[in-house]
């Protein structure tokens, strides 16, 4: 069942998505969150390390699993999502660091780094909650619009437009990897919960899909209206056109 929460603020939005996740890691005894990265979640980052500074949370028995990044970027390029996650959490929380994943976008055997991947969140029993943002294109991690979408972890070619659109991160256009490494459609679904936020006028006209009644591959985040639980949190300028 999907519930669409509309704030008046990015701040609002993120509050309200961090008690969620808090809650689920407040009842449950060896907490999965899978995470996202990218702009869209850092208010929440933020709302979360504040929590536990007030001691509201408690990370010590969290394993977290990321959903994606970038093939070919080692762990320390500041553009990798190894890094963003250490900057924007890891390193202001009390997680151990052996009990964070993030998929190896420079493994020598990308396939079998896909494989162990899948094994693993199998292992954990999927996340109790998965964090999601929204490609203005639609994509989640990054699965692409698509006729056929993967099930399993998977690489897969970034398209034009999510290569355009993270290339704000980049000196330039062509420094940005061309393909990806991301949870399929398996490893998101089979999470007990999911929050997804979005914000702002540039996520308006997307995050229509999850007002309708149609879901459809080439836009991937229509999928999640099929999920059980399912909040959509968004600010009023994502939520515009709904
Ligand atoms: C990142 C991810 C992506 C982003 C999406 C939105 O881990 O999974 O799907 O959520 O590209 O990015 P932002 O939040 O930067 O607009």
């Amino acid at each position: 069942m999907i519930t669409i929460k509309v704030f008046e603020s990015y701040d609002e939005m993120s509050a309200y998505a961090a008690e969620i996740v808090k809650e689920v890691i407040n009842s449950t005894e060896k907490p999965v969150i899978g995470l996202a990265t990218g702009t869209s979640p850092i208010g929440l980052y933020e709302k979360l390390i504040e929590m536990y500074k007030n001691n509201q949370v408690d990370f010590s028995q969290v394993t977290s699993i990321n959903l994606d990044e970038y093939v070919g970027l080692p762990d320390d390029h500041p553009q990798s999502y190894h890094y963003f996650m250490n900057e924007y959490l890891f390193k202001h929380i009390n997680i151990k660091k052996e009990n964070v994943f993030v998929p190896n976008g420079i493994a020598d055997d990308m396939e079998q780094e896909c494989k162990d991947y899948d094994r693993r969140l199998r292992d954990l029993g999927y996340a109790d909650i998965q964090i999601l943002g929204i490609g203005a294109n639609g994509h989640i991690g990054f699965n692409e619009p698509n006729v056929n979408m993967n099930t399993n972890t998977n690489i897969c070619n970034l398209t034009p437009e999510t290569i355009k659109a993270n290339s704000r991160f980049f000196d330039s256009i062509d420094e940005v990897p061309k393909q990806g490494i991301t949870l399929g459609l398996e490893g998101i679904f089979k999470a007990k919960k999911i929050v997804l936020v979005a914000n702002g006028f540039s996520k308006a006209e997307v995050c229509k899909s999850f007002a309708d009644e149609y879901v459809t591959t080439q836009v991937p985040a229509s999928l999640l209206k099929l999920h059980k639980d399912i909040v959509v949190c968004l600010d009023k300028e994502a939520a515009s056109l709904l």
